[in-house]
């Protein structure tokens, strides 16, 4: 049997034994910096999972939480999702990967053709990172150009990284704090340039001043929040103007807020888009599609893996964006999160912090004013630790499965109130650090896009 952590039984030994453990077999203990323990309240949060169904996953000390991180995203329609996980099983028993090319290719082709509005051709890798990487190879090899101009975070590969050599070596505040491009050959220093996402002078200022030498404007269409209006579609036009290929990077913000992505939801089509997270509901997937015009042209490029033909994450896509659609997702994720919003808005408002759930419905975040002299890492590091200690996993911000029900909801929502009156006593009295005990929680590198 498992039990909903109460406060005042939550134990996470087992996870933090396994942790020391991994510190001395994993180089940075995790594949994913957002997985480190440092990125929650370490000490007091779940480090290690065994099992995870619907909304709900239990750690290896058999506490069961909440989960409101939803596996950064990539889970859309909840945990071992029988739909997909049937097609999945399916599939692997005729077979993981043919020797052979596999119909379903082809088949995946065509229902991203039909969903995503900028979809003519479609080539797959094996996650986000990855099929950003193929997007800009195919951009240089369309273009003859060499440049990117970037905004914000696509990835782990060379390419990308590079762009932190643009930072100032002194404060290393620009652009991506946190990151720092070591082993990155220093000589792409230069080919990849960040732009702050809503300036169109500087886009414009950078479009000049390299004209002819960039290939790609790459950038996350939103994140947080929706553009503002006919901002997105002076951006296409000032690609078209340089002839430069547009590339929209929805691997965090597709899938939820429409099937169809951003692009869809904004009306705005760019020449390319690179998807991967939810499109799978966490099987590893990605894929880049884009128009004729620019993904044909890739036949004749090196972009070539064996496992980007792995039928698994075939099989998962095409039911993942079935389901989403037979779900009548965007409307469920509307009242999923508007929902959570609600009952986070009343936690604080309940506690007397000043503060709101800020963001889209489908990734809502509690932002709290923290008073001046107060360090916000106290303030985050405590929240996501009570909220622990009461079986809800989470950041600050909320990413919404369609498993997520109104129970769950109203369980967070009695967390949130409980964890924030925490929160606000420990401002009251002065005593945040004898609140907090975990250690204080690291940001996450700074992306361009809010
Ligand atoms: C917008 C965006 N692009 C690319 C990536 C990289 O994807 P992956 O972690 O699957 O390599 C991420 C991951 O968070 C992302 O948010």
């Amino acid at each position: 049997m498992t039990a909903f952590p109460k406060a005042a039984n939550h134990e996470v030994t087992r996870s933090l034994e396994l942790y020391e453990q991994a510190g001395e077999l994993i180089p940075g203990w995790t594949q994913l910096i957002s997985r480190r323990a440092d990125q929650f309240a370490h000490g007091v949060s779940p480090i290690y999972a065994q099992r995870a169904k619907g909304s709900r996953f239990v750690d290896v000390d058999e506490n069961e939480y909440i989960d409101w991180m939803s596996a950064v995203g990539a889970i859309i329609l909840g945990h071992a999702d029988e739909v997909v996980d049937g097609a999945v099983k399916d599939q692997i028993d005729r077979g993981s990967l043919f020797s052979a090319n596999n119909p379903l290719e082809l088949e995946l082709a065509e229902e991203l053709n039909a969903t995503i509005p900028s979809s003519e051709m479609v080539r797959y890798a094996k996650g986000g990172g990855d099929a950003c990487a193929v997007a800009v190879r195919i951009a240089r090899g369309v273009t003859g150009r060499d440049k990117i101009l970037i905004c914000g975070y696509h990835g782990w590969h060379d390419w990308y990284q590079a762009a932190n050599y643009e930072a100032d070596p002194e404060s290393g505040e620009f652009p991506f704090a946190g990151i720092e491009p070591i082993g990155v050959p220093k000589a792409l220093a230069g080919t990849v340039i960040p732009f702050v996402y809503g300036d169109l002078e500087m886009l414009a200022a950078l479009l000049d001043e390299h004209a002819g030498e960039v290939a790609a404007i790459m950038m996350e269409p939103a994140r947080s929040e929706l553009p503002a209006p006919g901002y997105l579609e002076t951006v296409q036009e000032m690609a078209a103007k340089h002839g430069v290929v547009l590339i929209f990077d929805e691997v965090s913000c597709g899938w939820r807020l429409e099937i169809g992505g951003v692009q869809e939801a904004v009306g705005v089509t760019p020449d390319m888009t690179v998807v991967a997270k939810a499109m799978s509901n966490g099987y590893p997937m990605g894929a880049v599609v884009g128009s004729r015009a620019v993904m044909e042209p890739a036949k004749r490029m090196f972009i070539s893996s064996s496992y980007w033909s792995d039928n698994v994450g075939l099989a998962a896509s095409v039911a993942t964006i079935r389901e989403l659609k037979r779900r009548n997702s965007p409307q469920r994720f509307k009242e999923i999160g508007e929902n959570l919003r609600s009952v986070l808005d009343a936690a604080i408002a309940d506690a007397g912090l000043e503060g709101a759930c800020t963001g889209l419905h489908t990734s809502p975040a509690v932002t709290l004013k923290t008073p001046d002299g107060v360090d916000p890492r106290k303030v985050s590091t405590l929240f996501i630790q009570e909220m622990a200690r009461r079986g809800v996993h989470t950041y600050m911000n909320f990413k919404p499965t369609l498993a997520h029900t109104d129970e769950d909801i109203r369980l967070t929502g009695e967390a949130a109130a409980e964890s924030l009156r925490v929160v606000r006593d420990g401002l009251e009295q002065g005593n945040l650090d004898e609140l907090i005990q975990a250690d204080l929680k690291k940001e996450p590198f700074r992306r361009l896009v809010r």
